[in-house]
């Protein structure tokens, strides 16, 4: 057993939600510090398993797909890839990504309801809620839009109301409507779990008592939540996207399942169980993932942003608690929000730095470092451009860059390309050494106590005492004078450089590796899951890493200056509509020829609501649609297969042009023709408005 009483670590990053791209947020949050741990403590020799995984089950999932006119699988199927490769190019070190659209996870997650129910856990209540009626749904959030009770605004969403701000509950709004199908809702009852988490108040308490070293900030949302006392959660959903309520033992509560969802905040924590599974499935010993899970000298580490900390550190731990058999989480170090130039982060304005784009223009290691110098770790952080160019230029390249340069360059030119023997050490070399032997200490107790910023502070530092050392015994005088102390300055300043080889790896491990090559040096441990588990290991970057004679690689350039001119360009992308012309792109349609306005007004432009919609199956790109413009029904045809699947067009309102002649396509007549606006890459989109069916557009 280790010192701290543990014997394995598992590393958990919460779950993006595969709805979007992942932007510096992200990182910032829990993706980078889940990695730095990880990446030491396996070089540091401990036993770690570091899993994540796309979320995509809940209502995000969905109105995004909606609004895209998307299925909810095929936009999972879309981000998930997507999010896999910018994890990759930015060295993610997981042992496992998974996705909790997977079987594995289904199992799990039902499983673990299923016992929850079984020992009677849940509490169950009938209530009346909105419903669909055309649409055939619970109107759960933000799929009812009403007028709100507190400012009259006719807009307000079932969750809140974007005018006044005041949170809403579906039922309080005046006149709702469904966004689906504009229906007016109906009042209909059923019956949905609870999680009753005031059940679990005092054992909550008193854990979260014993972990009085946990940050202040995760700890004061915790105590304020408590203080209020924890009420019951629903834990299931009538939506149709979600891992479905398992019906036996629905069925033995005399409950009808049918249609019913577990709520993405039940399903989503099991899915670091899901993962865990599959990583023991991979390796070929499927119940691999148990230790990790339940035995007591398991260090289980959440890393989180600071929006989820109420659901891992109160709602998780009730669900592990009630189910038995579960560890605890040793910490939950969140981090506080990440702004972009001064301003809050806001995907809608494009106010983001998308990792994918990122990664077009620089190396991954430059946006680590500059990334967890900046970690919001006990408070909000900014990230800008210039200070992300000063921490390049000046301390990439100009201390740890300039070290290793001059460093290299001197061994090669006076040293004949190999390590010098160090012989009759002066007060500094011996001192140098000496400071040397200190740093895997203090990055590394940095690190484990999840002081990041900390850490790779330190690992500067020691550039920066090789700098001052090899400026104080200026070897370029020496050279000349006195050749072995040349020779010495050569030999203290290459060992610097191994220790960093090592111990820059967390951060940089892109770099740490090129320089590992210059140098020649082999048998360091390796940062990645089943990598190479070399004899040397972190402690050991203390010692002298480099034998005397050993042949030394081709030196390099490690990092780059950046111009300011590249810093420009990134500060001008930000807020510009996302996906802006890259080169590549098509260009823009030209204008066609003015017109005037009678010509304009010919055309009879209506609102209406698809109401049906079918394939026709000898057709290639035919749909056939009913759409309701309130005074009538018209059958419309559209060449819209590929891009639409009929159930999602159901509900959808559309401009329709009501006094186009009609037309016969496949022995069916057209009466009209629905409105898209197509995109530069051939993508269609409905025009959507709030106006009642046959309202004129003019
Ligand atoms: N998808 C959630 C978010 O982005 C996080 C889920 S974390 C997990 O806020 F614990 F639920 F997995
Ligand atoms: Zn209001």
């Amino acid at each position: 057993m280790s010192s701290s009483g543990f014997n394995r670590i598992m590393v958990t990053a919460a779950l993006p939600y595969a709805n979007g791209p992942v932007h510096l947020g992200h990182l910032a949050g829990a993706y980078l510090p889940a990695d730095l741990f990880s990446r030491f403590q396996r070089m540091k020799g401990e036993d770690v398993v570091f899993v994540c995984g796309s979320d995509e089950m809940g209502v995000a999932i969905m109105v995004r797909a909606r609004n895209e006119g998307i299925n909810p699988q095929d936009l999972v199927d879309r981000y998930h890839p997507m999010i896999v490769d910018a994890f990759a190019g930015f060295g993610m070190s997981f042992d496992h990504y998974g996705r909790t659209t997977s079987p594995v996870h289904a199992e799990t997650s039902q499983d673990f309801f299923r016992t929850l129910a079984r020992k009677d856990v849940f509490a169950l209540k009938t209530e009346e809620q909105l419903y669909d009626p055309e649409a055939g749904i619970f109107l759960a959030d933000r799929f009812v839009i009403g007028t709100c009770p507190t400012c009259g605004n006719d807009n307000a969403y079932g969750d809140q109301c974007e005018k006044c701000g005041s949170t809403l509950s579906p039922k309080e709004l005046i006149n709702p409507r469904s966004t689906l199908s504009d229906a007016t809702p109906e009042l209909k009852e059923t019956t949905h779990f609870y999680l009753p988490l005031g059940d679990f108040q005092g054992r909550l308490d008193q854990w979260i008592g014993t972990h009085s070293e946990w940050k202040p900030n995760v700890l004061g949302q915790v105590r304020s939540w408590l203080n209020d006392g924890l009420r019951d959660r629903a834990i299931t959903r009538d939506v149709p996207w979600g891992v479905p309520v398992p019906t036996d033992v629905a069925q033995e509560l005399g409950i009808d399942a049918t249609g019913k969802v577990i709520y993405v905040w039940f399903d989503a924590p099991i899915g670091y169980i899901s993962d865990t599974k599959e990583w023991a499935i991979k390796k070929g010993d499927p119940e691999a993932w148990r230790p990790y899970w339940q035995a007591e000298d398991t260090r289980l580490v959440h890393f989180i942003g600071k929006d989820n900390i109420v659901f891992h550190c109160l709602m998780f731990p009730a669900m592990l608690m009630a189910h038995g058999g579960y560890t605890l989480p040793e910490n939950v170090p969140a981090n506080e929000f990440l702004n972009i130039e001064g301003d809050k982060l806001s995907t809608s304005r494009n106010w983001a730095v998308w990792l994918h784009e990122f990664l077009e223009d620089f190396e991954p290691d430059l946006l680590r470092y500059a990334l967890a110098t900046t970690l919001p770790e006990t408070k909000d952080a900014d990230f800008n451009w210039t200070e992300f160019q000063t921490r390049v230029n000046s301390e990439l390249a100009d201390v740890l860059g300039n070290f290793v340069n001059r460093t290299l360059t001197f061994a090669a030119r006076f040293a004949d390309g190999k390590v010098p023997a160090l012989v009759n050490p002066s007060a500094a070399d011996t001192a140098a050494l000496d400071e040397l032997a200190t740093f895997p200490d203090r990055i590394g107790s940095a690190y484990d106590a999840y002081r990041n910023r900390e850490a790779v502070f330190e690992t500067m530092a020691l550039a920066r005492l090789g700098n001052k050392y090899f400026n104080d015994t200026e070897p370029w005088h020496t050279r000349k004078s006195d050749p072995q102390a040349c020779a010495n300055t050569i030999h203290v300043s290459l060992q610097i450089c191994a220790a960093l080889a090592v111990l820059m790896e967390p951060v940089l491990p892109f770099s740490a590796a090129k320089l590992r090559t210059m140098l020649n040096l082999s048998g360091v441990r390796s940062s990645l899951p089943d990598g190479d588990q070399g004899s040397i290991a972190w402690q050991d970057a203390g010692t002298s890493l480099l034998v005397d004679g050993l042949e030394l690689g081709e030196p390099g350039i490690l990092f780059t200056k950046i111009d300011d001119d590249v810093i420009e360009a990134q500060k001008a992308k930000l807020g510009a509509p996302e996906g802006e012309p890259a080169e590549e792109s098509a260009p823009f349609e030209p204008l066609k020829e003015l017109i005037q306005y009678d010509d304009f007004a010919k055309l009879d432009l209506r609102m209406g609501t698809i109401i049906a919609a079918e394939e026709l199956p000898k057709s290639k790109k035919l749909v056939r649609t009913e759409v309701d413009l309130g005074f009538e029904t018209r059958q419309i045809l559209a060449g819209i297969k590929e891009h639409f699947a009929p159930e999602d067009l159901i509900g959808k309102r559309v401009a329709v042009v009501a006094n186009l002649a009609p037309r016969k396509m496949m022995g069916l007549e057209s009466q009209g023709m629905i409105l898209m606006a197509e995109d530069r890459e051939g993508a269609l989109f409905l025009m959507q408005s709030d106006g009642e069916n046959g309202s004129v557009i003019r």
